[in-house]
């Protein structure tokens, strides 16, 4: 289903990225976050913002980043896929004690704001979890 805005071209997702970089000069990456009932939000992304300002810019709820991004609030407490986990790295340690205050954190679970977004996250799937709403 086509959101607000969004043509149907008939071509492919990563044609569009493809055309987004050579039309703009700039990298575009495309974000899907999936709230806890199920929702999703696809977002196309500028490299250089984080995962946290991507779902704050696009009003994807479950998201609050009270502090803006200092890494001292958790409110933008995210849940990755294994895979992603893996590729992304551990959390540093500021970003580990934040995460250790939540008894719900999960083995995969980041603060959206520590993550910055680059075409290497082009396609990732981020959950958001029950608890932030
Ligand atoms: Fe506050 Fe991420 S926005 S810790």
């Amino acid at each position: 289903m086509l959101g607000p805005g969004e043509i149907d071209t008939g071509v492919s997702g990563r044609f569009l990225v493809v055309y987004a970089i050579a039309a703009t000069g700039r990298v575009m990456s495309r974000i899907t976050f999936v709230e806890h009932d199920g929702t999703v939000h696809e977002v196309d992304v500028e490299s250089g913002s984080s995962l946290m300002k991507a779902a704050i810019d696009n009003l994807v709820p479950g998201i609050d980043a009270d502090c803006g991004g200092e890494c001292s609030c958790a409110t933008c407490h995210i849940v990755l896929t294994n895979d992603w986990f893996e590729r992304l790295g551990s959390p540093v340690d500021r970003e580990e004690e934040m995460l250790d205050m939540n008894p719900e954190r999960q083995r995969t679970s980041r603060l959206a704001c520590q993550i910055p977004v680059s075409e290497e996250l082009e396609g990732i799937e981020v959950q958001l979890p029950e608890f932030q709403f």
